[in-house]
């Protein structure tokens, strides 16, 4: 594994605070604050229109907060550009993106580009440096893909895959960026019992084997239970609970919230 990711220490907390997002006459966000501990998974849980997908806009730069920061141990992320955020290490996937075209190695590839120094023209011209850099990068998404479950199908193209693992490819291309803090907006959604298993397998195996830190969204309870170490409710905008998932299954507010969706133990589909 490449020298981020592999063995290098662990990521620095990434801190939100107080952050809040209008749009027209609706408050999206509403002074949210939580901390991702380094190495950590948490959990960021709410029905329906609660503000999830609209804070993760707002981590990886594509939703400027009315109000709030969002710092990365030292290194403030506030309003900075999302190539810029990438860059610090913090990438995400999309709630409703699955990739159709290309390969697999295509994909992954294209999560390599951020990082490539060598550039396009140099990499066009096929100067020897560009095409040393392009085969590390080759190599760096070979072991991603075996990370993901996904080397079988390194040179498959992505269209004849099964849903699942093209919503991993996803996850994969993420990875590529060699993030410190992994956004998943909803990594499992539509996917089927054994697909959703075998996601939350990665995501731990991930965690575990470069240490870096997750924020998952999911509606999924079995999987947010089995994965999280702390949980963050969000309900129309507002943090309204906060603890490890025994605690926020039990919180009479989270029930409350969800009543009507479902209570959070009753969507137990992992
Ligand atoms: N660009 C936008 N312009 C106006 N309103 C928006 C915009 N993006 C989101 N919203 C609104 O902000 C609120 C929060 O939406 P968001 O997508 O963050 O919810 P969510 O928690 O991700 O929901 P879901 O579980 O359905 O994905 C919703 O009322 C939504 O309609
Ligand atoms: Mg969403």
């Amino acid at each position: 594994m490449t020298a981020r990711a592999a063995g290098s220490s662990a990521p620095p907390a990434l801190d939100v605070r107080g952050v809040t997002v209008r749009f027209a006459g609706l408050t999206a966000l509403d002074g949210v604050s939580l901390t991702v501990a380094p190495g950590s998974v948490h959990a960021l849980i709410g029905p329906n229109g609660a503000g999830k997908s609209t804070c993760f806009n707002v981590l990886s730069g594509l939703c400027r907060p009315t109000a709030g920061t969002v710092r990365l141990g030292d290194a403030e992320l506030t309003r900075l550009a999302p190539h810029r955020i990438a860059a610090l290490g913090v990438a995400r996937t999309f709630q409703n993106i699955v990739t159709t075209e290309g390969t697999v190695a295509d994909n992954l590839m294209l999560g390599r580009h951020a990082l490539s120094r060598a550039g396009f023209t140099a990499g066009a011209l096929r100067l020897p440096r560009a095409v040393r850099e392009q085969r590390a990068h080759l190599a760096a998404a070979r072991e991603i893909a075996e990370l993901t479950g996904l080397a079988p199908h390194f040179d498959t193209p992505v269209a004849l895959l099964s849903y699942g693992d093209r919503k991993r490819v996803e996850l994969a291309r993420a990875l590529c960026l060699e993030p410190r803090v992994l956004l998943l907006d909803e990594p499992v959604a539509g996917m089927n019992a054994a697909e959703r298993a075998r996601t939350a397998e990665v995501v731990g195996d991930v965690r575990a084997r470069l240490g870096l830190s997750v924020l998952l969204v999911e509606h999924d309870m079995g999987l947010v239970m089995r994965l999280a170490d702390q949980v963050t409710v969000l309900d129309f905008g507002r943090v309204i609970a906060h603890g490890t998932p025994d605690e926020i299954r039990r919180d009479p507010e989270v029930l409350r919230a969800y009543l009507g969706t479902g209570a959070p133990a009753e969507e137990d589909t992992a």
